[in-house]
């Protein structure tokens, strides 16, 4: 039997301690070989819940450790691009959290050094791998539904981020930050490309959100190359949870994800039309873990087999592109063009 891929973690924030709390536990095949951030005693606190792998104050030194293979990149969104391309220099492969980066320039750079180093460069669009979306995804591939026409998703949070994470310098704003995840989807759902976009947003709840230049909720109009419309609303201010749904209104029928708290996933129409057909869910794991842990479960699989990542830096920088313009035409108003790949 091979021995399990080392992977190392850089970032032991929020996000950092979940995917460290999965590979440790879900991952077959994988260890948690290290856990890098520049707060040691974040890294320390994370170590102790995750069989307490070594622990290092900078990426730097946990990719000259032993029994690193691959890492996975959780620090704030403005460190990613160093840190990929410190980890492409030392020719690892590279799990990194959503977005690659905050600007084209530094997205394209981030591509680019994974394909000059030959790794493989997956980016943390973890709905990909909910059963729920893979489902509907399944569903909407078949074309027992034809064809898909309309997409609406809406993530609401139930509160914002403190000032300092919201400030679109470091995360890149509720579209690049939030929004994003929901323009992956629109892509992939509807297998189309967004080509213009129409945001509004509003500091209704939160005012002090404009002092860094955010807002509180929007909703951005889409239209894809083929012709079909969409939408995807966004707000930080649920109070009672977090809400993620999603439709897509197809030629012969309905998808649904996330409809009711009662179901994971559902489906109207298709091969029977007028029946509902509902998908039970699994209220004992918290959403979401499914698809983090099935994300890194797919990264080392990759890896394993020696094939490319199922969601590729090219993805992360398609969505990143509508995520800025409708960042753009939240803040100049009017329709935007969505950058086309270069
Ligand atoms: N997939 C999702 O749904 C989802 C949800 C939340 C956040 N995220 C993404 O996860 C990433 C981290 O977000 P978070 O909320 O966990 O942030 P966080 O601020 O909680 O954690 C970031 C960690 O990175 C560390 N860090 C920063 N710079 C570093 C450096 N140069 N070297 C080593 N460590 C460094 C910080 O000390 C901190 O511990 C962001 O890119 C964010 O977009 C994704």
């Amino acid at each position: 039997m091979t021995s399990p891929l080392g992977i190392g973690l850089v970032g032991a924030g929020r996000m950092g301690s979940i995917h460290a709390r999965l590979v440790h536990t879900s991952v077959p095949g994988a260890r948690l070989a290290g856990i890098a951030d520049v707060d040691a005693g974040a890294a320390a606190r994370l170590a102790a819940q995750v069989g307490d792998p070594p622990q290092f104050g900078s990426m730097a030194d946990l990719l000259a450790a032993p029994g690193i293979d691959a890492v996975l990149i959780a620090t704030s969104s403005s460190r990613h691009l160093e840190m990929i391309e410190l980890a492409a220099a030392a020719g690892k492969d590279i799990l990194c959290e959503k977005p690659l980066s905050l600007s084209f320039a530094d997205t394209d750079a981030a591509i680019a050094a994974a394909a000059r180093a030959g790794v493989r460069l997956q980016v943390g669009f973890m709905r990909r791998w909910e059963p729920d979306y893979v489902r509907a995804r399944q569903r909407l591939a078949s074309g027992d539904y034809g064809r898909p026409m309309l997409f609406k998703s809406l993530q609401f949070d139930p509160e914002p981020p403190p000032l300092t994470f919201a400030d679109p310098t470091v995360s890149g704003g509720i579209m690049v930050d939030m929004g994003i995840h929901e323009f992956d989807l629109a892509r992939w759902l509807m297998d189309d490309e967004v080509v213009e976009v129409h945001a509004y947003g509003s500091t209704y709840a939160h005012p002090e959100l404009a002092t860094v230049g955010d807002v509180d909720s929007a909703v951005v109009n889409l239209r894809f190359a083929n012709g079909a419309t969409g939408t995807v609303e966004l707000a930080r201010n649920t109070t009672y949870g977090e809400d993620v749904r999603t439709e897509v209104l197809a030629t012969k029928g309905s998808v649904w994800v996330g409809l009711l708290s009662a179901t994971q996933g559902a489906a109207s129409g298709g091969l029977t039309p007028g029946s509902i057909a509902v998908d039970a869910l699994d209220t004992a794991i918290p959403r979401f873990e499914r698809g983090l842990a099935a994300q890194a479960r797919g990264f080392v699989q990759a890896i394993r087999d020696d094939r490319p990542v199922a969601v590729t830096g090219s993805d992360g920088r398609a969505a990143f592109a509508i995520a800025v313009a409708a960042g753009r035409s939240l803040r100049d108003g009017g329709t935007v063009a969505v950058e086309p790949r270069p």
